[in-house]
């Protein structure tokens, strides 16, 4: 047994999870949107499944996939790709990231993590033999700071990983501070891995800015998006790394022993929904703002403090501002248990020195499961 994966706790969103159907709560822990998805994206895939090829796609994926990544990105975020060395398709994100890892870090060189961090990362760091060397954000701004990545740089220090949006910060980082993380990526010489799962889950008109098109990043970003989150449909392992082309051929060697390759019915449905309008993302945007916003107005209402949500699908209360003396995961417990609503402890997310007064809420759900999760929330913090 490997005691890498067999000694971690079971991941908090499926213990949340389960909790949640143990005493019939409703679930704002996991980040998954109850709306189907847009009917056309899942038709082309219907008619790909129906009609279309059903056999192996090519390892690095369908062309007519990676073109539309590249087509995609050079609209809304001005990179210019050249998809048959830059574009790798992968199932999922997570397969990416897998491979991202694996690919590039050898063992006993030491990967910088800049916690609050998505739980994948840490064991797969560890599966390459990496070793974590973890940056510690904290609420309320999340401050990425020279000082803190100086702290944590030593002579074996190979890659950094970055996740903007922010999962679960919901921060949104811009050129400004990136532009620290890639000055100091350069000072070193170090790789970034950059998860931009939630790049199109941006709200209040503030852009996306990739690490890859920050001024000295381009030979040294792996960027990775997800179809699951462009189109809310979080089921659907479709994920792309890009970047330079050195980079993302380690990154392919490893995928093609990982998964091979994705499916070729969702390649085809998501190669069509990258083109979508401008309008699909707008209107997709605001639909998730709006919800953004009557979670934290009905929030406020039951006395918590809300931290500003820029993006993802979440936002965090912070229980010491709302007043109350407990840690995240007391509260979480009490809240899932005794007023039935699920949320997730933000110090699940840090592998050292957790922060431990902030919980985490996915507000992409019906106006109606939203209200019902707020009022016995509000239960939570009268009990
Ligand atoms: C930061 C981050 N990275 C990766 C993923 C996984 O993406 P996928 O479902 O495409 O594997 C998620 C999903 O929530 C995420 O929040």
């Amino acid at each position: 047994m490997n005691r890498i994966f067999a000694d971690r706790p079971a991941s908090i969103f499926s213990v949340m999870s389960a909790l949640a159907a143990e005493h019939q709560a409703i679930n704002l822990g996991q980040g998954f949107p109850d709306s189907p998805g847009p009917e056309d994206v899942r038709a082309q895939a219907a008619e790909a499944v129906l009609n279309g090829y059903n056999q192996y796609p090519p390892s690095p994926g369908l062309p007519e996939l990676r073109q539309s990544v590249a087509r995609h990105y050079a609209r809304f975020q001005g990179l210019e790709l050249d998809w048959p060395t830059q574009v790798l398709v992968t199932s999922g994100a997570t397969e990416a990231l897998a491979s991202a890892i694996l690919g590039l870090v050898s063992p006993g060189e030491e990967v910088v993590l800049l916690e609050p961090a998505y739980d994948a990362y840490v064991p797969q760091i560890l599966a390459a033999g990496g070793v974590v060397r973890s940056v510690r954000l904290e609420p309320p701004h999340w401050t990425i700071t020279k000082e803190a990545l100086e702290a944590a740089t030593t002579e074996k220090t190979r890659l950094v990983i970055l996740n903007n949006p922010l999962n679960p910060a919901a921060r949104v980082y811009g050129l400004d501070e990136l532009q620290v993380l890639a000055d100091w990526c350069v000072r070193h010489d170090l790789t970034a891995l950059s998860d931009e799962v939630w790049e199109h889950v941006v709200f209040d008109g503030k852009p996306h800015v990739s690490l890859l098109s920050v001024p000295g990043m381009a030979d040294r970003t792996v960027k990775i998006g997800s179809a699951g989150k462009i189109f809310s449909m979080t089921g659907w392992k479709v994920g792309f790394a890009c970047g330079a082309a050195p980079l993302i051929s380690a990154v392919a060697k490893a995928h093609q022993f990982i998964t091979f390759t994705t499916p070729p019915n969702l390649q085809v449905a998501v190669a069509y929904g990258l083109d979508k309008t401008d309008a699909y993302f707008i209107e997709m945007r605001e639909a998730f703002a709006r919800s953004r916003d009557r979670m934290t107005e009905a929030l406020a209402a039951e006395g918590y403090a809300v931290l500003p949500s820029e993006g993802t699908y979440f936002l965090n209360v912070d229980l010491a501002a709302s007043g109350l003396n407990i840690d995240d995961e007391a509260f979480c417990m009490r809240a899932v248990k005794e007023a039935g609503v699920a949320a997730i402890p933000v110090s699940s997310f840090y592998a050292e020195d957790p922060v431990r007064s902030v919980v985490r809420l996915c507000f992409a759900k019906k106006d109606e499961t939203i209200d019902a999760g707020v009022e016995r929330l509000g239960k939570a913090r009268r009990l």
